[in-house]
C-alpha cells in the first residue's frame, strides 16, 4: 500500500500556528489540487487537523482516518498507531492502494518512516508558526516531478509541488 504524505510548507518548514491554528496563507490553487487528489482516497489527520477540517472530507468524497490517543465518536474511524494504517484502511475501502497522510506536523513526524511518497509543496516566502514539517534524509528520496506555479493575481505567493519516492537503496 501505497503512504503518501502531502503537505504545504514555507521556506523555513512551517505548516501551521498552534495559536489562532490553521494554514497562514490563502493558495486557492494549491488548495484545489489537495482537494483533488485526496478525493475518493482514505486520509489520515491527527486529532488537532481533523477537527480544524471538520466537514471538508464529506464535501469533497475523501474517507477520513484519525490519528488519536481518544475515541472521538462512534462515526469517525481512529487508530492510536500509524502501524494500524493498513487494516484501517482497508476496513473503510477494501480495494484501497493509497493512504494519504494530510497532517499536521506531529502526524507527519509519526508515519514519515512509513511513508512511500511524498507530495510536497514549497511555498516562497516565511510566514509566522509554529509547526513545521519533519527533517527528512533527502538523499532517501528521488525527485520524480516538480511544477512551478508563478504568484498571480489569485495566489499570493509563488509554490513548488515536489514529487518524491522513496529511493530504492534507503532503510524504509
Ligand atoms: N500546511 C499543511 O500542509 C498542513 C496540513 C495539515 C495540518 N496543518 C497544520 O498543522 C497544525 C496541527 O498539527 P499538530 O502537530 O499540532 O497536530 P496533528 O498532527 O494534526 O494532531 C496531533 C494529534 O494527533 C495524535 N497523534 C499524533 N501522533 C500520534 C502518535 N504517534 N500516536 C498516537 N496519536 C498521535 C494525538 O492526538 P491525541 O492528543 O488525541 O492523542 C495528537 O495530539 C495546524 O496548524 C494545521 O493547520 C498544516
Amino acid at each position: 500500500m501505497e503512504i503518501t504524505l502531502v503537505a504545504a510548507m514555507d521556506q523555513r518548514r512551517v505548516i501551521g500556528r498552534t495559536s489562532g491554528g490553521g494554514i497562514p496563507w490563502k493558495l486557492p490553487v494549491e488548495a484545489a489540487l489537495f482537494r483533488d487528489y485526496c478525493r475518493g482516497k482514505v486520509v489520515l489527520v491527527g486529532r488537532v487537523t481533523y477537527l480544524e477540517m471538520i466537514g471538508w472530507f464529506e464535501r469533497v468524497g475523501a474517507h477520513p482516518l484519525v490519528l488519536s490517543t481518544k475515541k472521538l465518536s462512534e462515526r469517525i474511524c481512529t487508530i492510536g498507531h500509524p502501524a494500524e494504517i493498513p487494516e484501517a484502511a482497508y476496513a473503510i475501502h477494501p480495494d484501497c492502494r493509497e493512504v494519504v497522510v494530510a497532517g499536521g506536523g506531529r502526524t507527519y513526524a509519526a508515519t514519515l518512516s512509513m511513508a512511500t511518497r511524498m507530495l510536497l509543496t514549497e511555498v516562497r516566502g516565511s510566514f509566522q508558526g509554529d509547526v513545521n514539517f519533519p527533517e527528512f534524509e533527502e538523499q532517501d528520496w528521488t525527485v520524480v516531478r516538480k511544477t512551478h506555479y508563478p504568484r498571480n493575481l489569485e495566489n499570493s505567493s509563488g509554490f513548488t509541488v515536489i514529487e518524491r519516492v522513496r529511493s530504492l537503496h534507503s532503510p524504509h
